[in-house]
């Protein structure tokens, strides 16, 4: 890596190696400028200039560390990206401008015509169409599988199988993948692991410990957490992440100073945060379950959950995001959305406020009605990614739609 100027850093990598990780989210990466400020500098410029024509063809040539352009390099980018990297446990991490684009660019930088993915079939829809549509096209054929469904990955295996590409816990439903067990499937075929690890972050999961090779994220979800910025990360060995940074450099799908920015403080308060999502989200779940009006709750918090055990293990904590079927159809799903007051109906997740939403018509409503049922993504199906509001305030408004259910249930709707 040439590009970081290593003697603006605050504290060297070695002085934090060992640390906790709420203790990398405050600390890690962060640079200080001649002005001695304490919070994060923000470089909003498009390039930088040099002392002479030589040092500029030596920085253009990668013979001499430093900035040159913000297409790749810039230092508040660099601070989220070292932050990042360092609270996954991984040797280097490229920021991009959306988390479809981090996975675009693991793609396109790590993948060729003729290669095979498999990727599991709960995978957030935009993911979905980015592998079905747009990488096929390119001659990059994919195929999905059942996310815990072990007979059904092996037998997805190609000579040609290069990229094996989970979500785990997947959205909307929070099913758990066997990360160590898809892992040696991976390593043992010759394919890379590849893991959004979206729903969890480093706080509450770290796939390299399970034998991922890459680690992706929407920065937009929790490492945000405010529902302000959109961005991604993607984060792995020093050479694979080479060749990411080199399609970034080329094709230009950059994070803009600011959001790095944002993120940076946003990471600061991650852990923290990821705590009282967790806390939240276990307490609603168990509510949600006690409704007469509701099917099936899915958290894998619930000790009912089938991958309660594994998520146990994984996991140390079960994450903000739960969903649950109501009885009724889509009819019945909306009626239950529309009569929240405070709840925001939007489709984003991660968010400090707590957000409702109907997968079937916005997340996940470009799939085709088969894909649909085979992810398991009904019409009755409602996902709430649990706030740090006061949890008795979020059931006192889901309560208006419970109220509701009970009107159709006894036929006075
Ligand atoms: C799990 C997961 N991965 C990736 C993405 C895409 O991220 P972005 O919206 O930042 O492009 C999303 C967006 O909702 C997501 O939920």
């Amino acid at each position: 890596m040439t590009y970081r100027r290593e003697e603006h850093v605050l504290i060297p990598e070695s002085d934090l190696e060992g640390m906790s990780v709420d203790t990398l989210a405050v600390r890690a990466g962060q640079i200080r400028t001649g002005q001695l400020e304490h919070s994060d500098a923000i470089f909003p410029t498009s390039s930088f200039v040099y002392g002479s024509a030589a040092q500029a063809a030596a920085r253009f040539g990668g013979e001499e560390p430093g900035n040159i352009y913000s297409r790749f390099t810039n230092p508040t980018v660099q601070a989220f990206e070292a932050r990042i990297a360092a609270m996954e446990g991984g040797e280097r991490a490229v920021a991009t401008s959306s988390g479809m684009a981090a996975i675009l660019a693991t793609c396109m930088a790590l993948l060729q015509s003729g290669d095979h993915v498999i990727c599991s079939r709960g995978v957030f829809g935009t993911t979905n169409v980015l592998f079905q549509k747009y990488l096929a096209k390119f001659g990059v054929k994919t195929s999905f599988v059942g996310l815990t469904d072990k007979a059904q990955w092996q037998s997805a295996v190609r000579p040609e199988t290069r990229m094996i590409f989970i979500e785990t816990p997947s959205n909307p439903l929070c099913e758990v993948a066997d990360m160590a067990a898809l892992a040696k499937l991976s390593h043992d075929n010759d394919a890379l692991f590849v893991v959004d690890n979206c729903f969890c972050t480093p706080v509450l999961q770290r796939p390299f410990e399970h034998g991922a090779d890459i680690i992706i994220h929407s920065a937009t979800k929790y490492l945000d957490g405010q529902g302000r910025c959109v961005g991604g990360v993607v984060v792995g060995p020093d050479k694979l992440m080479e060749e990411v940074y080199g399609f970034l450099r080329s094709a230009g799908p950059t994070m803009s100073p600011f959001n790095a920015w944002v993120f940076l403080k946003g990471l600061e308060t991650l852990p923290i945060r990821m705590r009282a999502h967790c806390d939240n989200a276990l307490e609603l779940a168990k509510w949600l379950k006690g409704q007469g009006t509701v099917d099936r709750v899915f958290y894998a918090g619930l000790p009912d959950h089938p991958q309660h055990d594994l998520a146990s293990r994984q996991q140390s904590g079960f994450g903000g995001v739960l969903s649950f079927t109501v009885k009724g159809g889509r009819e019945q799903a909306w009626a239950f959305i529309d009569a929240t007051r405070m709840i925001s109906i939007t489709a984003n997740l991660g968010d400090v406020k707590t957000t409702i939403t109907h997968p079937a018509t916005t997340t996940h409503g470009r799939l085709s009605p088969e894909d649909k049922e085979q992810a398991g993504i009904t019409e009755n199906l409602v996902r709430i990614s649990v706030g740090i509001e006061a949890v008795g305030d979020i059931k006192t408004d889901l309560q208006r739609g419970f109220e509701i259910l009970e009107n159709y249930r006894q036929g006075t709707v």
